[in-house]
């Protein structure tokens, strides 16, 4: 990024140099009064103001180094820029060498290594996400497509930036912190997380997302910090269930099961639903363990947005709960508000050892579920 600004710099000042050619005509003495009159702004932008932007790159630069190494996240909010670039249409190959950590599991084979999910040339359009860490390559859908996800990374460089602050933020917390992101969609949170410098493990069901994932992460350099998974994750291993769609938002894809959040999720996005992304082969989180990436995993953040999952996902995650020191949960809460699967996720919690906040820290009483936020952050009490 810096050098990009440099860039933008060196040509903002050729192009000033070009425009100041008539300088060259000295002769006129009207000229050179009107030189130091009208032109007088001029000058002191170049001579004050380009020497004030290095000095300004420069603080920004080592401030931001300075707090990294302490670890504080007050600056964050301020390093995010309002507008991004407009996405290119690119070509994407995975010519040099297939991506080697994606893995599925399907109840014949166990877990296997899954390189053609991200094989070929598909045309993505490239984007920039920014993070607190700078920016970083991300493959977007189309606007239109995936008018929350796609279309805020396009406009603002993001998507759901407050969310992904209070997950960094979590992160940020310890240095061993790493993050498990279920339902990692096109991977605004595994991105940021790796751009921190994290190791991270993105789940999604949906190849589409899974195969942009993969571009984003190799152009990032992150290959060997995130580990891609691609599988429904749900109660039971090896269901084959079919994936719903939104036709307006990507990010609303969702597992389409007959229980009573999904009838919810349909009742509410009915106008847009309709088909199917095809079948996909469930895990359960307890199965995820198994994979040699997780062996070394042991103080986790977890990310879930998994559009009413959470229930279930959880009714599979026994061991994975005992096994990991998991110091964070983020989940969605608004399918959970007002129905049965909301008391199955608080009574798991709770068994679990965790607390009920909001993302930003504020205590909730479980007693008081049915208005609770959209989003809610589950704590250990220890
Ligand atoms: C990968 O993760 C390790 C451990 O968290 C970290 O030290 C390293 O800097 C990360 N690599 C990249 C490219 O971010
Ligand atoms: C997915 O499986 C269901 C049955 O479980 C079947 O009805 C449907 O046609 C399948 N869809 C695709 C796209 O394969």
């Amino acid at each position: 990024m810096d050098l990009l600004l440099a860039n933008v710099i060196t040509t903002q000042l050729a192009h000033l140099y070009t425009s100041s050619n008539e300088w060259g005509n000295l002769r006129d003495p009207e000229q050179i009064m009107k030189m130091f009159t009208g032109r007088f702004r001029l000058t002191s932008v170049l001579f004050l103001g380009i020497p004030l932007t290095f000095l300004c790159l420069f603080l920004f630069t080592t401030l931001r180094k300075s707090t990294h190494s302490v670890e504080k996240i007050h600056l964050v909010e301020t390093s995010y820029t309002s507008e991004n670039t407009r996405p290119q249409q690119v070509k994407v190959c995975d010519k040099q060498e297939p991506f080697k950590n994606i893995y599925s599991r399907n109840p014949k084979t166990g877990w296997t290594l899954n390189e053609d999910v991200c094989r070929g040339c598909p045309n993505f359009r490239k984007s920039k996400l920014q993070t607190p860490y700078g920016e970083t390559p991300i493959y977007i859908y189309k606007a239109a497509e995936d008018i929350y996800i796609s279309k805020g990374i396009q406009t603002a460089g993001i998507f759901d930036k407050h969310k992904t602050l209070e997950v960094l933020k979590a992160l940020q917390k310890d240095k061993s912190l790493d993050l498990i992101d279920i339902g990692a969609n096109i991977g605004v949170f595994t991105l940021s997380a790796a751009k921190l410098g994290r190791r991270v493990i993105a789940i999604d069901a949906l190849n589409t997302n899974i195969q942009h994932l993969c571009f984003s992460v190799r152009e990032g350099g992150f290959e060997k910090n995130v580990t891609i998974i691609h599988n429904a994750v749900a109660d039971r291993s090896g269901m084959i269930v079919n994936l719903g769609v939104q036709k307006n938002n990507m990010g609303g894809t969702f597992i389409d099961f007959k229980s009573e959040n999904i009838k919810k999720v349909k009742k509410e996005f009915k106008a847009t639903i309709g088909g199917s992304y095809g079948n996909i082969s469930t895990i359960i989180l307890d199965e995820i363990l198994e994979l040699d990436a997780l062996k070394s995993f042991k103080n986790v953040v977890v990310k879930m947005d998994i559009e009413g999952f959470e229930d279930r996902v959880l009714l599979g995650a026994t061991a994975f709960f005992k096994t990991l020191n998991i110091r964070a949960v983020f989940m969605e809460w608004v399918f959970h508000r007002h129905a049965a699967s909301g008391v199955t996720v608080i009574d798991f919690m709770t068994q679990a050892g965790f607390i009920p906040f909001t993302e930003s820290g504020g205590r909730l009483s479980v007693s008081s579920r049915t208005s609770w936020p959209l989003d809610v952050l589950w704590l250990p009490n220890s």
